[in-house]
Parts: C-alpha cells; sequence; structure tokens
C-alpha cells in the first residue's frame, strides 16, 4: 500500500429498516445530526484523509444524496443576491471543488462485501478507504486540530504496508451485532488480526474487538470479494473477504482510532450523537442542559 488513499467508498444502499418510516423517502445518511446530514461528517472525513475521489453505492431510492452534493443553483443564486455569503458558503462547501462524486448503483441489497464490489470498476487495484456514514466517529472540528479516523488509518496503512480496519471494545454481550477479531496487540492502538468472524454469539467470540465502520483495504480485495459467497444473513460479507485477504497475505491491522463513535444506525445512537454535537455548541449547550435539568 505505497500509494496515497485517492478514493474512498461510502456504501450507502442499505434499506434502513431501523427508520422506516422516514426511511421510505429520506435515505438513513440523510438523516440530520444537528444541521448536517451523517454522509457531509463521512465526507469530510474522507476529504481529510486525502481522498478525492468519493464513491457513493447507492439504491434507486436514494437520489437525495446525489442532489444533495449537486450545484443548488436556484437556491445559490437567491442567497447571493441576498448578500447571504455565509449561508451561501455552506450550501457550496459540500463538496470541496478538487473533490469529485461518482455514483454507482447496488441493484439488489445483498450484503455490505456486494456494495463494495459494486466500486470495483472506479477504484480499479488501488488501495481505498470505506466508509459506514451510519457510524459517525468524532474527533473534534477536522482541520482545526482533530484528526479523522480514516486519515489515523491511512498513514498507518502507509506505514505498515497493510490493510486497516478501525475496531473498538464492544460489551460481551453485544458480539453478535458485529464482525469480531482475534488480534495480537503490536502498539497501544493496533493489533495484528489472526482471523474474523461475523456476528458470533458472545460464548464463540474470540474477543470483545469489534469491527466499526472504516476499512483501508488494497485493490486485491475485489478478487476476493468475487469469490465470497453469501456468509451470515444470506449476505455477501466484506469481513469473509477480509478473512481471506488475511490468508493470502498474512497482514492486516485492527486500530483502535482515537474518536468518540455514534452508531447513527439505530435511534439510540443518533440521539446521542445529536446530544453530544449539541453540548459542542455554545448555543445550544445551555438548552439541553435546561431541559435535561426539568427531567
Ligand atoms: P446495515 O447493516 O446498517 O443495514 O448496513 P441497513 O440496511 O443500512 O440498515 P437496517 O439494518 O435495515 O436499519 C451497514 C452499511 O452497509 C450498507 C448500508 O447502507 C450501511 O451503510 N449496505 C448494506 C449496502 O450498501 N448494501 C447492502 O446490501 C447492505
Amino acid at each position: 500500500m505505497s500509494k496515497p488513499l485517492r478514493k474512498v467508498v461510502f456504501p450507502v444502499a442499505g434499506l434502513g429498516t431501523r427508520f422506516l418510516p422516514a426511511t421510505k423517502v429520506v435515505a438513513k445518511e440523510m438523516l440530520p445530526v444537528l444541521d448536517r446530514p451523517l454522509i457531509q461528517y463521512a465526507v469530510d472525513e474522507a476529504v481529510d484523509a486525502g481522498a478525492d475521489t468519493l464513491v457513493f453505492v447507492t439504491n434507486r431510492y436514494k437520489h437525495a444524496i446525489a442532489d444533495y452534493f449537486d450545484k443548488a443553483y436556484e437556491l445559490e443564486a437567491k442567497l447571493q443576491e441576498k448578500g447571504k455569503d455565509e449561508l451561501l458558503a455552506l450550501v457550496q462547501g459540500t463538496l470541496p471543488r478538487h473533490v469529485r462524486a461518482i455514483f454507482v448503483t447496488q441493484p439488489e441489497a445483498l450484503g455490505l462485501g456486494h456494495a463494495v464490489l459494486c466500486a470495483k470498476p472506479v477504484v480499479g487495484d488501488e488501495p481505498f478507504g470505506v466508509i459506514l456514514p451510519d457510524d459517525l466517529i468524532w474527533n473534534g472540528h477536522l482541520g482545526k486540530g482533530g484528526v479523522g479516523a480514516l486519515r489515523q488509518m491511512a498513514e498507518l496503512a502507509g506505514a505498515q504496508q497493510a490493510g486497516v480496519i478501525a475496531v473498538e471494545e464492544v460489551p460481551r454481550d453485544e458480539t453478535d451485532k458485529y464482525g469480531i477479531v482475534d488480534a495480537a496487540p503490536i502498539d497501544e492502538r493496533s493489533a495484528r488480526i489472526s482471523h474474523m468472524v461475523e456476528k458470533p454469539k458472545p460464548a464463540e467470540a474470540p474477543s470483545n474487538l469489534a469491527v466499526v465502520g472504516r476499512y483501508v483495504l488494497p485493490g486485491r480485495i475485489f478478487q476476493l470479494l468475487e469469490q465470497t459467497t453469501p456468509g451470515a444473513g444470506g449476505e455477501i460479507q466484506l469481513t469473509d473477504a477480509i478473512e481471506a485477504l488475511l490468508k493470502e497475505q498474512g497482514k492486516v491491522l485492527a486500530y483502535r482510532f482515537q474518536g468518540t463513535r455514534f452508531d447513527c444506525g439505530n435511534k439510540a445512537g443518533l440521539v446521542r450523537a445529536t446530544m453530544h454535537m449539541a453540548m459542542q455548541d455554545p448555543k445550544l449547550a445551555p438548552v439541553v442542559r435546561e431541559f435535561l435539568a426539568q427531567g
């Protein structure tokens, strides 16, 4: 993995059933944490890691994501006319000028591994990042002292010439919600993975180190995904292809990122993320405190 991380894939073709009925028409990734949709936090993190090509794997219901990153001519003209420069900058700043967005469709929700495979024609044979936008990882304001989780991982991948997967300790009784790794520590944050298993029951889990939604992978993973048969839940699992990569290359690293993860794929996580971000905002923090004080 000697090349820099230029391309990042966002698999956003899931059905988002945990947020029905809203997700009948609103893509889960467009749900806001305060005033920014989840996908914006994810894109900012990719750009912070150095990406200039963003690949969104969407389905036919998710036009809103493409619209969000597109130019909004009428709105921009109105804001300009009224001299609302700050708002104009917000509207124009969803995607930096040097970054391009490419959309590919996943015709059927056949699993995360299958969604990543759909990005193969765009990514080709180079190392790339994967961000699951519903895992919001907050490590302060990017570019203002905060270093995004993907950037931390890209640096490690470059230095170690290896694939890197973000992990976090989870309660033992929740191992069946995650991919779980068995890994030998290298230092405080990184470990060498020996084995991975998708959604094991607590009694069968090799550890409580769970894979969360950030990956830096070599282009080789695409061929391995092509050979992957449906696994847990009848879906093509990314974890299974990474396990194959591990057998072949012998070196894939688990990385405990710096930052706080909010699982915004469920309601409790989205509420936590919203409260956390509100507490960072000097105008909103007193509102939250007052509301909580009322019981
Ligand atoms: P989830 O397991 O959270 O599934 O997918 P989901 O469909 O989005 O949400 P629920 O569970 O029904 O509420 C994890 C990530 O993988 C993507 C999702 O969009 C999400 O970013 N994904 C999953 C795909 O892109 N395609 C798939 O076939 C499956």
